[in-house]
């Protein structure tokens, strides 16, 4: 009876196409189950294929000429409808999201607020899209610009914020003119079918959002048929640095620039002169919030020789005490998103080489009851729980110090003077999230300058960005686009000039310019 009465409670959710849900499965049927405790089912999701794209992509082609002539302010209404649903929900969208991927519930609280507050900027941007007027180098003549939205826009998304980053493409592109076909984590497609929900009851019209539940693959072939139909003018995309580079070399036969959130590396430089417990504090919190899951999650703390082991040993001490488990409790982190990450974190600690020391717990690898974690909160063998893990003694040819780990793995490593920590928060070729520690101004601005980061932190963690701050990073962490506040507008509109001549007459740029007759010979009398 119960087991009956727990069966009828999991949903099942569909893609969504011009507003109807889809009622059959072509890319198979799949679920999603609680990270924290397998044995839970989540959601139960019918999955669509490549076809299954193309026909969101063409409901919003069909769609988006009329919401771009809805008038902004109205599209801005909408989105402020959004953010007051969402605030609504937020209690219940949040407790999914750890549901579904095993976030600490306080955190996700944290995601769910950010998709109000960039709501909240965005909608008053519906009574702005400012344009300029321009003088023109002749008379009788006005020059303008004007924001146009691109047409429809694809928007894949990774499952470590499984809604704040969706809504950060999402709500500008609605805002801007734009139909949407949105393509969730297929890890996450509770979360998936309940903020599209959400967007549509804020009052979307049919098919301006589209939701496609599908896998990675389904959806690179549907997005490379729909690209080959001219039916996708932008894409955006957030994951890892291999898929963003495909993603670009497909945008690229196809002229277009994609948006690319990818990985990071991200450096937390300690010098000399830091504050050593802030340091710590900020290296617990961006070196193991979201268990590692971030693409600002700290990579290497690189730490002046001489207070690298006192850095260290705090360090290690503050993670050994950290509380690890269950997600609805005050933990520093939860579980592993799915089997995927377990599994990628494990492979990362086969890399783990001779000249490096292991610190931050009482084992290493899985939790569970033949590895156990002293202190770890709730039931370990019920999810995918790992050990955090410090790694000291990282070098520049370490695999460990190249690549993005996302997962509970924090390397540290030392250096001598400014110019080898600058060297080695650089050298792994990312460049999203940087942070240094420092009580010296200079420090703080030489680093700004010198670090190929496109976010720098000062006395503050690689982690938190602001929602209406540009986002986005360099070299390997993408192409260079930014995403949140005015910034990410440049990437849902293009610009579009006109020039209107009244003169009544031809007046040729560059040749019927008015002259200003001036004497360039003249000196003054020594
Ligand atoms: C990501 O991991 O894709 O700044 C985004 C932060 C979060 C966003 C991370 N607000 O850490």
């Amino acid at each position: 009876m119960a087991q009956a009465a727990l069966a009828r409670e999991i949903r099942t959710v569909a893609s969504i196409i011009g507003g109807r849900p889809e009622t059959a499965a072509p890319g198979g049927r799949s679920s999603s189950r609680n990270p924290a405790c397998t044995a839970e089912r989540v959601v139960d999701v019918l999955l669509g294929d490549a076809s299954t794209f193309v026909s969101a992509c063409r409901a919003a082609r069909a769609a988006q000429p009329q919401w771009a002539a809805t008038p902004a302010p109205t599209r801005g209404r909408a989105i402020q409808q959004v953010g007051r649903l969402v605030e609504a929900n937020k209690d219940a969208l949040a407790g999914l999201v750890t549901r579904e991927m095993g976030k600490p519930y306080a955190e996700s609280l944290g995601e769910v607020q950010e998709i109000v507050d960039t709501c909240d900027f965005f909608l008053g941007e519906g009574r702005r899209l400012y344009g300029q007027t321009v003088p023109s180098e002749m008379p009788d003549k006005q020059l303008f610009t004007f924001r146009v939205p691109v047409g429809v826009a694809a928007i894949v998304t990774a499952g470590n914020f499984p809604v704040a980053v969706p809504a950060w493409y999402l709500v500008p592109a609605l805002l801007c003119g734009n139909a949407v076909v949105w393509k969730p984590a297929d890890y996450t497609p509770a979360l998936g079918a309940a903020l599209a929900e959400l967007f549509m009851h804020g009052g979307l019209p049919d098919g301006v959002l589209n939701l496609v539940q599908a896998d990675g693959a389904a959806t690179f072939e549907g997005l490379e048929q729909a690209l080959e139909e001219g039916l996708v003018d932008k894409v955006g995309f957030t994951g890892s640095a291999r898929v963003g580079s495909r993603i670009g070399e497909l945008c690229g036969r196809h002229l277009q620039s994609p948006c690319l959130e990818l990985g990071g590396k991200n450096p937390l430089v300690v010098m000399p002169d830091a504050d050593l417990e802030l340091a710590v504090e900020g290296a617990l919190f961006s070196g193991f919030g979201t268990a590692g899951q971030r693409c600002t999650s700290l990579g290497t703390a690189i730490v002046h020789e001489s207070v690298h082991d006192e850095f260290l040993g705090r360090f290690a001490d503050a993670t050994e005490r950290a509380p690890i488990g269950d997600p609805m409790r005050e933990v520093l982190y939860g579980p592993m998103i799915s089997e995927r990450f377990l599994d990628g974190f494990l492979a990362w600690l086969e890399r783990v080489e001779a000249h490096h020391g292991l610190y931050g717990s009482s084992g290493v690898g899985r939790i569970d009851a033949a590895n156990p974690r002293a202190g770890f909160v709730g039931d370990a063998d019920a999810g995918l729980f790992c050990h955090p893990t410090i790694v000291d003694g990282i070098r520049p040819e370490d695999d460990l110090y190249r690549e993005e780990t996302f997962g509970p793995i924090v390397g540290v490593a030392s250096f001598a003077d400014f110019e080898q920590a600058i060297a080695l928060a650089n050298g792994h070729g990312y460049g999203l999230s940087a942070a240094v520690y420092t009580s010296d101004a200079r420090h703080a601005f030489r680093f700004r300058e010198r670090v190929s980061a496109g976010m720098v932190s000062v006395n503050n963690s690689t982690s938190g960005a602001e929602a209406h701050l540009p986002f986005g990073g360099n070299g390997r962490s993408g192409n260079g686009s930014r995403q949140s506040g005015v910034w990410v507008l440049d990437q849902f509109t293009r610009w579009q000039s006109m020039n209107w001549d009244y003169a009544g007459r031809l007046q040729k740029a560059q040749m019927d310019v008015p002259d200003v007759p001036a004497d360039l010979g003249f000196r003054l009398a020594e």
